[in-house]
């Protein structure tokens, strides 16, 4: 059998504490931990999902939120053929970010590909985000999909993971 294995950089953005290594620690490692640690530097773990030409490396890079484009600047998105763009659905604030994101993003490097990922979703109760609200803001970007995760519970992270490969690849 013919294998094939690509290599793909993605990166996670967001602000503070919307739980990017938690999801990438959930995505790579299967677990979850209740400290926040903020990130500091730049962190690389790497996943091999198994595709049906043969496997896709992904490396995923990690920083704390807002230094995406600040202490590392545009060499953090560098070669990056997507983006996992997070906001948290219990602070409603984080939208703001979010929505940033995506532009400051598309305006840097036009021809990355984004998944948009609304995290915390087990906390229920202290929910401050509606879908109408999600809706609005994507409607702005051009887009219509989004995926409600929890890293805490693991709902949807490999659906969002996964689409961004599938998308990646044309898919
Ligand atoms: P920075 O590196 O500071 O930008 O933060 P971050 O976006 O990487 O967030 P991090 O993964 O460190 O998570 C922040 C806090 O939220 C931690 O206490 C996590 O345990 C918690 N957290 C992350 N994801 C979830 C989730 O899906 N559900 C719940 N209940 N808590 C979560």
């Amino acid at each position: 059998m013919n294998m094939t294995t690509i290599q793909k950089k993605i990166c996670l953005l967001g602000d503070f504490g919307v739980g990017k290594t938690s999801l990438v620690q959930r995505f790579v490692e299967g677990r979850f931990d209740d400290k926040y640690l903020s990130t500091v530097g730049v962190k690389i773990s790497r996943k091999t999902l198994k595709r049906t030409y043969g496997e896709m490396n992904m490396l995923v890079w990690d920083v704390s939120g807002s230094n995406g484009f600040e202490s590392s600047g545009t060499t953090y998105m560098q070669g990056a053929a997507g983006a996992l763009i997070v906001c948290d659905l219990t602070r409603r604030e984080t939208l703001i970010a979010f929505e940033n994101y995506a532009r400051q993003v598309r305006t840097i490097n036009p021809g990355i590909q984004l998944a948009f990922v609304c995290n915390k979703a087990d906390l229920t109760h202290t929910r401050d985000i509606s879908d109408i609200d999600l809706l609005t803001v994507l409607s702005g970007l051009g887009e219509k999909n989004f995926f409600l995760t929890s890293a805490k519970t693991g709902e949807q992270v490999e659906d969002a993971f996964s689409h961004l490969a599938d998308i990646l690849e044309g898919g």
